[in-house]
């Protein structure tokens, strides 16, 4: 396995994640194990964000458009962020994996990254985590939960609680491709949506009644 440090510098958070990115581009330890594939997705956002959000990898859609989340799973990651008051530009939005996890014969279809994949990138998603310095970071599925914070074992136990990321508060939740395969069921959305509000409270930002009663089975 080849090794390469990061290295952060630059007088503001642009250019140290601007720095970051350009060192992403050459990333010997994820070019270096021949399964991804080459164009480099970085991340997108706000630098002075207080919520991150990791994904697990760059698919079709956001290989193309070099940004993550743009696809079907961004769009609604994007309607997620709205229903909690929040902009798309006012958040940090990144992958663990920078490069699109390759496959024979790939045309739109995507894998998720494997353990070697996610450690070969793990520095560079640390990185950005301490030049941001979010109050929280939002895993989402358990694909990146594993990769990014270390857990293992079942879904439902990484869910519903506070976990650490480099001395930053983490808190998981399912992966929003997941709500697009599942037809989109309330449980569901509505366990999504109480992770959310965990993270609203978390921040001390404001929840009205409306939003706490999100995706609540009619009376
Ligand atoms: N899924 C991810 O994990 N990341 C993206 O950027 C898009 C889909």
């Amino acid at each position: 396995v080849v090794s390469q440090a990061v290295v952060v510098s630059g007088a503001s958070k642009a250019e140290q994640l601007a720095g970051l990115r350009s060192q992403a581009e050459n990333w010997a330890p994820a070019q270096s194990l021949g399964t991804l594939r080459e164009k480099m997705v970085f991340a997108t956002g706000s630098p002075d964000a207080e919520i991150m959000l990791v994904g697990e990898a760059p698919g079709y859609n956001e290989e193309k458009e070099g940004e993550p989340f743009v696809g079907p799973a961004g769009q609604k990651l994007t309607g997620i962020l709205k229903a909690m008051g929040v902009d798309r530009g006012d958040v940090y939005i990144s992958n663990l994996v920078k490069f699109r996890p390759a496959m024979p014969r790939q045309t739109t279809n995507n894998r998720k990254p494997t353990p070697e994949e996610m450690a070969a990138c793990l520095p560079l998603v640390l990185a950005e985590i301490s030049v941001v310095q979010p109050k929280i970071i939002i895993a989402l599925g358990g694909t990146t939960a594993e990769g990014l914070i270390g857990l293992e074992g079942a879904f439902g136990s990484m869910r519903e609680k506070w976990h650490e990321v480099a001395g930053t508060p983490a808190r998981v939740t399912y992966h929003p491709s997941y709500l697009l395969q599942t037809g989109g069921s309330n449980q569901v959305k509505r366990s999504l949506w109480e992770d959310m509000l965990a993270a609203m409270q978390k921040l001390g930002m404001p929840i009205s009644d409306k939003q706490k009663s999100y995706f609540l089975p009619k009376p």
